[in-house]
C-alpha cells in the first residue's frame, strides 16, 4: 500500500514530520505531495532540513492568489497528482487550503483520506481556516484529533466515533525532537538581540490584512515595545500592511525576516514573553513554558488556556496584559501539559494508519 501526504503550508510541515518518520519506521511506502502553497526558502525549505523531511515526489508550485484562485489551482494539481499515484490513503494536515483541497479531490475520486489535528474549533467561521477544518473533517475517513474537546466537537458534528483516534499533538513531536538543538544563545547573537527580549509573531487575515486593524494592532504592540525589546520574525503576508502601519525597525523593535524552524524556536526557549496569533506558537509556548498573549477573539486551541501559559487579548488590552504576564512569568493553571502531548503522537498515528491498511480497525 502506498501513503501519500499533502503538505503545502509551514505549519503542516512540522506536523507531518514526526508521522513520515513513525510511518517509516514500519515499513509503509510513502510519499510527500507539496502543493507549493509556500514557497519562499524560509516559508519551506528550511522545514524540510530542519525536521529531516523527505524531498517531495512531487511540487504542484501553486503559489498565492485569492482563496478561489488558489483553491483551484491546489485541486486541479492535485486531482491529476492523485489520480497519477493512486495512493491508499491520503494524508493531510491542520486546516490550511492545501488541507481543503486534497480532502476534496479525494472524496470526489474515492480515494480514502486521514486528518490529523481534526476537531479543533473557533467556533468563527470569519476565518478561512474554520471552514477548512469543518469541510476536511466531514470528508475525512480517519480523524486523528489532538485535545479531548475535538472529539466533543466531531460528536456534535455527527462524526461516527469509530473513525476518530485521541492521539496527542504531532506539532509537540516535533518539539520534542527538536528540544535538545533549542538554544537561543546563537539566534539572539546573530540578530543582535538584548539577552531580555520578547517575540512577536502576527499573520492572521483579521489583525493584518485591513489598514484600519494593522494599524490598532501596531500601536499596542509598540507599546508592549517600550516594555521589554521586541523580536517581531515576520510572516510574508503581513509584511508590507504592518510596516505601513508603522511596525518598522527601530531601537526597540527588530523585524526580521521568518525563521527557520530550530532558530524560531531557539528564540521563543529564551523569550520573556510571545506575543501571536499562530495556531502552532500557543501550543509550543504552552509546551515550552513561555507566557503567550494570543491576539484574537477566540482559540480552536482552548487547552493552551486551561492546561498552559496562553491567555487571549485584544490589541485594547495587549499592554496592560503584557506587563502582567512580564512581571507573573510563566505560570501553568495545572503545572502539565495536555493529554498525550508526551512526544509520542506521531507513533501512535502511524500504528493505526498501519493497521487501518492491513484492513484492521484497531484503536490506538
Ligand atoms: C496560510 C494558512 C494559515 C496558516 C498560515 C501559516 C490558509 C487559508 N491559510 O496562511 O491558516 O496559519 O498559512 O503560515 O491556507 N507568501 C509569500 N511567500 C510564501 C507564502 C506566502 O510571500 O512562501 C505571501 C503571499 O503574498 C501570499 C500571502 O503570503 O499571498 C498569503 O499566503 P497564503 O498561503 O495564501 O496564506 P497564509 O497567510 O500564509
Ligand atoms: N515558525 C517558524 N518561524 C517563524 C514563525 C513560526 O519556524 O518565523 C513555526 C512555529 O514554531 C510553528 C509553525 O511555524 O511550528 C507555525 O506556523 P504559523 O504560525 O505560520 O501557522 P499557524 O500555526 O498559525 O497555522
Amino acid at each position: 500500500p502506498l501513503v501519500l501526504h499533502v503538505l503545502g503550508a509551514r505549519p503542516n510541515f512540522v506536523k507531518a514530520a514526526p508521522v513520515v518518520r513513525a510511518l517509516g519506521e514500519l515499513g509503509v511506502r510513502q510519499g510527500i505531495i507539496h502543493t507549493g502553497q509556500h514557497y519562499d526558502a524560509l516559508m519551506s525549505d528550511v522545514f524540510f532540513a530542519d525536521l529531516g523531511l523527505p524531498e517531495p515526489v512531487a511540487n504542484l508550485g501553486v503559489g498565492s492568489g485569492t482563496h478561489a484562485k488558489q483553491t483551484a489551482a491546489l485541486l486541479v494539481g492535485l486531482e491529476e497528482v492523485v489520480l497519477e499515484h493512486a495512493p491508499d490513503l491520503v494524508v493531510v494536515y491542520g486546516d490550511v487550503n492545501s488541507t481543503l483541497a486534497a480532502i476534496l479531490v479525494c472524496a470526489k475520486l474515492g480515494v480514502r483520506t486521514a486528518h490529523v489535528e481534526a476537531g479543533l474549533r473557533s467556533f468563527d467561521r470569519g476565518m478561512p481556516e474554520e471552514v477548512n477544518r469543518i469541510v476536511t473533517d466531514s470528508l475525512s475517513d480517519l480523524l486523528f484529533a489532538t485535545s479531548p474537546d475535538a472529539l466533543s466537537h466531531l460528536a456534535a458534528e455527527g462524526v461516527p466515533a469509530s473513525k476518530v483516534h485521541l492521539v496527542g499533538n504531532p506539532m509537540i513531536d516535533s518539539l520534542f525532537a527538536a528540544l535538545p538543538s533549542l538554544d537561543p544563545a546563537p539566534v539572539v547573537a546573530r540578530l543582535g538581540a538584548p539577552e531580555r527580549y520578547a517575540v512577536a509573531t502576527l499573520h492572521r487575515p483579521a489583525n493584518v490584512d485591513s489598514p484600519e486593524a494593522a494599524a490598532e494592532l501596531v500601536s499596542a504592540v509598540l507599546e508592549v515595545s517600550r516594555q521589554i525589546p521586541l523580536v517581531v520574525p515576520i510572516h510574508p503576508r503581513g509584511r508590507a500592511r504592518l510596516a505601513e502601519a508603522g511596525l518598522v525597525d527601530g531601537p526597540s523593535v527588530q523585524v526580521v525576516d521568518p525563521l527557520g524552524y530550530v532558530d524560531f524556536l531557539s528564540l521563543v526557549r529564551g523569550a520573556a514573553l510571545v506575543v501571536t496569533d499562530s495556531g502552532g506558537v500557543q501550543e509550543e509556548t504552552t509546551m515550552l513554558g513561555v507566557p503567550c498573549l494570543t491576539v484574537r477573539p477566540n482559540t480552536e486551541r482552548p487547552v493552551t488556556i486551561t492546561h498552559g501559559t496562553n491567555r487571549l487579548v485584544t490589541p485594547a488590552l495587549l499592554p496592560a496584559a503584557a506587563e502582567k504576564a512580564l512581571a507573573d512569568g510563566a505560570s501553568t493553571p495545572s503545572g502539565e501539559l495536555p493529554p498525550l502531548w508526551d512526544g509520542a503522537a506521531g507513533p501512535r498515528i502511524a500504528r493505526v494508519i498501519s493497521a487501518w491498511l492491513k484492513g484492521d480497525n484497531l484503536s490506538p
